[in-house]
């Protein structure tokens, strides 16, 4: 059975000021945290041993999680004093496995619905060095592309460009053999999109990719971050970790946790999730929003496709559009 790696250590910069205090992965879309969505996927694949690889706020992680047996699985821990880079963050990550089952690797921002267990059986018949989630997207420019050959051999890493040659872009999920995963330099600054995976290309190792079109997004800036708790709540995204038990009320326009106070007359819709423990008073017209754990929206307050942060407090009658709203501050999210 493969076992994973969840690289959770970046620091976020295009989701600050949301990131000052909560690591990206811990953000909540759909009342829960980027990385419990990401778990589920991962279990429902089979997985059930995963080292967080964690380094900026690596101490938010384990009070939430834990050692994983509330969600079944086996949860470790690799903290990097200074971020490795996604490379060195696998190879640090990797001290903390010992066998020789193949090592799936999550980038800890994407939401994902794609055939996991199908990619992991074809890198294993097509005894792979790593074979990478590859997804189309309409516009390849602000990506690097990944282009294969008929037998879905990877051929090259190609950086950013103006006329992409192919619209397949690397979708941040590898299963790798761990033999590879061995051979990551220990201890320093590795990047795997820009040094590891095009030299094992070079040296014609054997890397595949495995083209699945479902559900993907990477959540890293503000509208998709938005987005992708709207697309979860409304049915879009597979919502996996979004068990019975949490919910208080759910429907395609809005997903109430348990544990969350709504007064009866406020109007939540748009896909908005409301979080335990968030209270959202009289009146309020809540769109497209999410609302984190604490949060308290006012009597009155109109909101609309805004982040509402763990904590954070809406005055009564307030207009809020497009922003994220901490405790401390409101930033208007550019459009
Ligand atoms: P931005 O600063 O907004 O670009 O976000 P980021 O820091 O998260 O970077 P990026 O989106 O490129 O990272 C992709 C994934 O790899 C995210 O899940 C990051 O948490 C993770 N990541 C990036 N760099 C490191 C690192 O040095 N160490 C670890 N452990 N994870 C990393």
């Amino acid at each position: 059975m493969a076992v994973g790696i969840l690289l959770v250590g970046g620091f976020g910069t295009r989701l600050m000021p949301l990131t000052k205090n909560t690591p990206k992965p811990m953000l909540t879309v759909a009342g829960l945290p980027v990385t419990e969505h990401q778990l589920a996927m991962a279990k429902a694949a089979g997985i059930t041993t995963v080292v967080l690889a964690t380094s900026y706020l690596s101490e938010v992680f384990i009070p939430y999680f834990g050692d994983g047996s509330k969600w079944g699985m086996k949860l470790l821990y690799a903290v990097e004093k200074e971020p490795l880079g996604t490379g060195g963050a696998i190879g640090n990550a990797a001290k903390l496995l010992t066998g020789d089952e193949s090592i799936v690797v999550f980038n800890g921002d994407v939401l994902s619905s794609h055939n996991l267990k199908q990619q992991i059986q074809e890198h294993e018949e097509n005894n792979a060095d790593v074979t990478l989630h590859l997804t189309a997207v309409e516009d390849a420019r602000a990506y690097g592309c990944v282009p294969t050959d008929s037998d879905g051999r990877v051929t090259a890493f190609l950086e950013k460009m103006d006329n992409p040659i192919t619209n397949t872009i690397n979708a941040g999920c590898y299963v790798f053999k761990s033999s590879i995963v061995n051979s990551i330099p220990k201890d320093t600054v590795v990047s795997v999109e820009r040094q590891t995976f095009p030299e094992l290309v070079a040296r014609h190792g054997r890397v595949f990719g495995f083209i699945d079109d479902s559900y993907w997004l990477d959540i890293g800036t503000p509208k998709a971050l938005l987005k992708g708790s709207v697309d979860l709540v409304s049915g879009v995204a597979k919502a996996l970790a979004l068990t019975p038990e949490l919910i208080a009320s759910h429907s395609p326009q809005r997903l109430i946790m348990k544990g969350a106070q709504v007064d009866p007359t406020a109007r939540i819709d748009g896909g908005s999730c409301i979080s335990h423990g968030a209270h959202v008073q009289a009146g309020a017209l809540i769109d497209g929003c999410i609302v984190e754990a604490g949060a308290r929206i006012g009597q009155g307050a109109a909101i609309k496709n805004s982040f509402i942060a763990a904590g954070a407090h809406v005055q009564n009658f307030a207009q809020i559009s497009s922003s994220f709203v901490t405790n401390s501050e409101i930033i208007h999210i550019p459009q």
